[in-house]
């Protein structure tokens, strides 16, 4: 079996996204690639085994369908939005050459003992591989989240079932251009060790 090491693998986690979805071209992942990109976040712990998400993957036939979604989002919110919001609001539909929706299931199943922490959570390790394997294909990636990701219209489209939110789209392609690497923080920051008990 092929192995990273400790080194490779941290330099594919820092420059996974140096880009955003604007600056993804083509080509993206083809069927294959793609594939393994589902293989890869099928690899994610899951508690239970209850699979608390699902991605929707949007093919360029359907951005069409996505930009009449993004448009009536804005319009959710904002009935009077101009015309030039509204071609902005339709133009991130056209982003990246491979686009995906990641959906979480809150509940309604039954598993409440798993939480939606723990929900999340597993969502977050699905990401992670995800991005991690366009990285490994020499893709480069984005993730986008925004406040159309509530809105009726989007729910709607990806015929969100009850319990089920839209957590962010993915957006794998060919960097246009890169971001310069920022500084990651310092584990002192995030990281601390309980100490035992005074006596
Ligand atoms: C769930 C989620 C949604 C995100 N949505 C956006 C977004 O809509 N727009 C954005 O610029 N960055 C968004 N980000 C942040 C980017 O993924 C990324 O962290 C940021 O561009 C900086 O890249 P870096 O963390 O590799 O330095 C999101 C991150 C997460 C975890």
């Amino acid at each position: 079996m092929d192995s990273f090491t400790p080194d490779a693998l941290l330099e594919g986690m820092r420059r996974r996204s140096q880009t955003g979805p604007r600056h993804l071209l083509e080509p993206g992942p083809d069927a294959r690639q793609q594939q393994q990109l589902f293989e890869a976040a099928a690899a994610a712990p899951d508690h239970g085994q209850i699979l608390p998400w699902r991605w929707v993957v949007v093919p360029a036939s359907a951005r069409q369908r996505l930009a009449d979604a993004f448009e009536a989002a804005l319009l959710e919110r904002d009935p009077a939005a101009g015309q030039a919001e509204r071609e902005r609001a339709r133009e991130k539909a056209s982003r990246a050459p491979f686009l995906a929706l990641a959906i979480v299931r809150e509940g309604g199943d039954g598993q409440q003992h798993i939480t939606l922490h723990e929900r999340l959570a597993s969502l977050g390790c699905a990401l992670q591989n995800l991005l991690l394997m366009a990285t490994c294909q020499g893709f480069a990636v984005g993730l986008a989240s925004g406040l159309a990701l509530r809105s009726r219209a989007l729910a709607d489209c990806f015929a969100l079932a009850a319990g089920e939110r839209a957590v962010c789209f993915v957006a794998v392609g060919s960097a246009a251009r890169r971001r310069a690497p920022r500084e990651r923080p310092h584990p002192a920051r995030f990281v601390s060790e309980l100490q035992p008990a005074a006596d």
